[in-house]
């Protein structure tokens, strides 16, 4: 049974539960926004790529808007509600119970974000990791270098991938997850589920994407739970044959001795599924978006490869101490946020309460989303709005830490991403390891202006054609 059969089988149920909806909310003023088609409203102005039909309804309807995609009533606003409308994959492996990404503002949520915060994502916690992550940066130098020496060509987006997973990994729980070169590097690009906006659909998944959910996080949390009972048990054997590990499983493990936190078994392997899930693909994304930014302008690839071998020196490796000191390569990363933030509607949030603002009320449960790809390219907030210029970032103090609210690729307030620290390390390190000793050569008749730069929306908005070039050794 196709999508449409389903729809006009199910037609008079919808029908129905779309009018119990729109009488609730008649009395209300909402936002501005254009006219709801019966049953699908607007959703099929969303098209391929909803951050840019958005980001053109906003020209008409101002910079709040609702739109009701299928039953869903969702609002587009920079003001932050703090809970989640939770998608219907996130329900597999009851995920969503437990998870820091879905929990309401709560107590167990709190809990979470402490841990985080105070004793996994510190300077000092990841200064104590930094270690481990050195030894996968230099596996990601040698490999391309391999690649350099084969003359094989190199697929930016899958390598980013197996080094972000593995720099994740392995500041966890000291463990790859991923090898060069093999098919465990298949990224979960995610597809928008029809299930999130006709939630009538959540019984059929009509997609099979909550089915295929149920798997990958199955797979992942048995294996949590594996690697946590193994460390358990040799927490109790002779400190020789098993020495003390510097990740951050240790660290909780050490709390929970403590009686610092009560953490279970359960809550820790979902806290690892978010991290995991939440860190790999948006750091692989950004890192593939700033190196076809930088091969697409070979100028600002020279200065931030100067940058590198003036301040670093040659056939050394850069160290996470050394971010502070690469205002250029900090400057090209920024814009690449800027440019391309990869979680470009935020991770929707929810009204929790009837609120106002600006005259409108927003309805209580409407999904709120946040359009920081068109805040990006709003040439009201940024000169040449639509050109890749790091240097805008070079005499400006402005960051994405949270508090410039023009400029939040992660986030702010109660809900910003709790892995920044660890994403901001990440980014920096892979993308000054792809160009500190190599300069990148593009498939025989390909040119840097021809690059190919569309979009593909999924669970992060990604390359829709992945970024291959040739490593050459330099000088
Ligand atoms: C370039 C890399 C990354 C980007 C751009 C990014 C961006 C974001 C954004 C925009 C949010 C939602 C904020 C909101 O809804 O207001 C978020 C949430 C989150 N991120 Fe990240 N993130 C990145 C890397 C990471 C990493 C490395 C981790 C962990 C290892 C992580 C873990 C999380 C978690 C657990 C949440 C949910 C927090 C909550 O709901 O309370 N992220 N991230």
């Amino acid at each position: 049974m196709d999508f449409l059969t389903l729809l006009l089988l199910l037609f008079p149920l919808i029908w129905a539960f779309s009018h119990v909806l729109v009488a609730k909310f008649r009395h209300t003023k909402l936002p501005p926004g254009p006219f709801p088609l019966p049953i699908i409203g607007n959703f099929l102005l969303l098209g391929r790529n909803p951050h840019r039909s958005i980001a053109k309804l906003s020209k008409t309807y101002g910079p709040l808007m609702y739109l009701k995609l299928g039953t869903v009533q969702t609002i587009k606003h920079d003001q932050i509600c703090s809970d989640r409308t939770v998608p219907h994959t996130a329900h597999a492996a009851n995920h969503h119970k437990s998870s820091l990404a879905w929990l309401p503002v709560g107590n167990k949520w709190r809990k979470l974000r402490r841990i985080c915060k105070e004793h996994m994502f510190t300077v000092h916690k990841l200064q104590s990791s930094e270690g481990l992550r050195k030894k996968k940066l230099q596996q990601l130098h040698d490999y391309l270098h391999e690649c350099c020496s084969n003359r094989r060509v190199v697929d930016i987006g899958e390598v980013a991938f197996v080094t972000s997973l593995n720099l994740i990994s392995t500041t966890l729980f000291s463990i790859d997850f991923a090898h060069f070169g093999s098919n465990s590097a298949q990224e979960m690009k995610g597809t928008p589920n029809l299930a999130d906006y006709f939630p009538i659909l959540k019984r059929i998944d009509p997609q099979g994407l909550k089915r295929e959910s149920e798997d990958y996080a199955g797979k992942l949390l048995t294996t949590f739970d594996q690697i946590t009972s193994e460390r358990l048990r040799s927490i109790g054997v002779s400190s020789s044959d098993f020495p003390r590990k510097n990740d951050l499983l240790q660290v909780l493990l050490d709390l929970n001795q403590e009686r610092d936190s009560d953490l279970s078994r359960d809550e820790l392997k979902h806290l690892f599924l978010v991290l995991i899930v939440g860190g790999a693909d948006t750091s692989t994304d950004t890192v593939e978006w700033a190196m076809t930014e930088l091969l697409s302008n070979p100028e600002i690839m020279s200065k931030a490869r100067n940058e590198l071998r003036t301040v670093i020196g040659e056939n050394k490796q850069v160290e996470e101490s050394d971010i502070s000191k690469l205002p250029y390569l900090r400057a090209v990363v920024k814009e690449t946020f800027r440019f391309h933030p990869v979680v470009l509607f935020l991770i929707p949030h929810k009204a929790n309460a009837n609120v106002e603002m600006n005259g409108y009320i927003i309805p209580k449960d409407a999904q709120i989303l946040v359009n920081i790809w068109a805040m990006g390219r709003d040439s009201s907030i940024w000169s040449n709005a639509d050109m890749f210029e790091p240097e805008r970032f070079l005499d400006s103090k402005i960051d994405y830490k949270g508090h410039d609210f023009e400029f939040i690729p992660f986030g702010s307030g109660r809900r910003i991403c709790p892995g920044m620290p660890l994403a901001h390390i990440m980014v920096h390190l892979m993308v000054a390891s792809f160009i500190h000793n190599f300069k990148w050569k593009l498939e025989p008749g390909m040119k840097s202006e021809e690059l190919d730069l569309s979009e593909m929306f999924g669970l992060s908005l990604h390359k829709a054609v992945p970024l291959k070039a040739f490593p050459v050794k330099w000088p």
